[in-house]
């Protein structure tokens, strides 16, 4: 029997994750078939409960369902209860156990496919929306330097960085902060969690945040040079990424969460890379 998968969204035609799935199940020999959901805004649970029913395994969740998804599990990992949000769910039986591996993705994307270590580094992440949420404790669990969180509304901000604090089983100084106090800081790695890039706008952000051989990194996929990463061009730096990476990533977490093989993801990544200049 082929075991049943889907990513649901609204949209989810542009959707990228059966082409990975897939792609995953050839090279690791995993009989599963992967598909899209179309889910009806204020239909998800409705949606969800039909493909369980059709025998559904788990499911990829992405735009505008997170958060329904987070209502809907009824097991919810640390990581999904952190980030305030799922973007996967394995149905065995009656539970749903939830996870949201955006936040590992994204640094295991960093640290191993783009060789940059985060600890000891300092680092700086933009915006303090769901997407910075769900990295926080991944980052910190990396060791950096510092972590800041700039956001223009500073509450946001300063709020993200006190649940980290109290979640956090080292000692990384974290602090929330807005943009203008970014003025003469540099940073080692800067990330992009704002959701500016879809609207192809760029936060407020000084020159001299970049330090020396620094990375800049736009969570975005396919968009090229977001407004984010032409300034860091301008500015200077060179290690220019999207999150290409970090879908590639998510995905493989899933994928081994769901079936206990974990695959590898450099031939995916290099099919889905849309260069950035
Ligand atoms: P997501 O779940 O994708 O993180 P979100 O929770 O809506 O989305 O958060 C969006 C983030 O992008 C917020 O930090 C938002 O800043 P505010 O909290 O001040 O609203 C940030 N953001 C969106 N557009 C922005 C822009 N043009 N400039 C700077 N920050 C922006």
């Amino acid at each position: 029997m082929t075991d049943r998968y889907a990513v649901i969204g609204n949209p989810i035609e542009q959707s990228k994750s059966p082409l990975i799935h897939t792609a995953f199940a050839q090279v690791t020999g995993q009989d599963i078939e992967y598909t899209k959901v179309l889910g009806p805004l204020g239909g998800f649970a409705q949606a969800v409960d039909a493909f369980r029913a059709a025998g559904g395994r788990g499911m990829n969740v992405t735009a505008p369902f997170k958060l329904d998804a987070f209502a809907y599990a009824t097991d919810l990992a640390p990581s999904a209860q952190m980030a305030g949000a799922v973007n996967a769910m394995k149905f065995e039986g009656d539970p749903v156990y939830a996870e949201n591996f955006d936040g590992v993705g994204l640094v295991r994307d960093v640290v191993h496919n783009l060789g940059c270590a985060l600890r000891g580094r300092r680092v700086l992440v933009l915006g303090a929306g769901g997407a910075t949420r769900g990295a926080l404790l991944p980052m910190l669990a990396e060791q950096p330097a510092e972590l800041v969180i700039a956001n223009r509304t500073v509450a946001k901000a300063e709020e993200l960085a006190a649940l980290g604090r109290q979640h956090q089983s080292g000692q990384v100084p974290l602090q929330g902060l807005g943009y203008a106090q970014l003025l003469g800081r540099p940073f080692d790695v800067v990330f992009n969690a704002t959701s500016a890039s879809l609207t192809a706008e760029l936060p407020p952000l000084p020159d001299s945040v970049y330090a020396a051989g620094a990375l800049a990194y736009d969570l975005t996929y396919g968009k090229g040079l977001t407004p984010f990463l032409q300034h860091a061009q301008r500015a200077g730096v060179q290690r220019l990424h999207d999150g290409v990476g970090m879908l590639a990533e998510q995905a493989a977490e899933a994928f081994a969460w769901w079936r206990g093989v974990r695959p590898d993801t450099r031939a995916v990544i290099a099919q889905l890379t849309v260069p950035l200049v």
